[in-house]
């Protein structure tokens, strides 16, 4: 059997790769690019109103004023970076539940955008 050597080589190659591709931060994953958050994003009013109805659909009803008290935190914008948002939004964090499965990325940036302009109404 020539050809077996060729096969071993192959199977010895995916072990090697398989568990490096595994740990890749799913944040930085390749369909995924990490987001930038400039002021052209942030400002832009068409990602505010998408974020808007991303906060009104899923966010308001634990964090808004209305919601019932001790649900999830209030929200301080001033005090929330935008990376860290996003961060929370995408990955979840203890009873905050992780929305990449539920919203593009393109919407979970939209949702910081919301949040840190100026017609943010919680
Ligand atoms: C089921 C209730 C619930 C929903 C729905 C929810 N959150 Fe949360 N969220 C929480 C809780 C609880 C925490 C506090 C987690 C902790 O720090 O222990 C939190 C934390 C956060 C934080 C971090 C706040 C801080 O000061 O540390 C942000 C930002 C946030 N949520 C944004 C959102 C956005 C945006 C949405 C909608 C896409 C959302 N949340 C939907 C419950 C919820």
């Amino acid at each position: 059997m020539v050809r077996r050597p060729l096969v071993l080589f192959s199977m010895a190659l995916a072990a090697v790769i398989a568990p490096a591709l595994a740990q890749q931060d799913p944040k930085t994953a390749a369909s995924e690019a990490p987001p930038v958050f400039d002021s052209k994003f942030l400002q832009d009013p068409a990602n505010i109103k998408v974020g808007e109805t991303v906060w009104t659909g899923q966010c308001r009803h634990c964090h808004g004023s209305s919601a019932y008290p001790g649900k999830a935190p209030k929200l301080r914008p001033g005090a929330l970076d935008p990376a860290f948002i996003y961060e929370r939004v995408t990955d979840g964090f203890q009873k905050m539940p992780a929305w990449k499965e539920v919203f593009s990325q393109h919407e979970r940036m939209s949702v910081v955008a919301y949040i840190k302009s100026g017609d943010f109404s919680p």
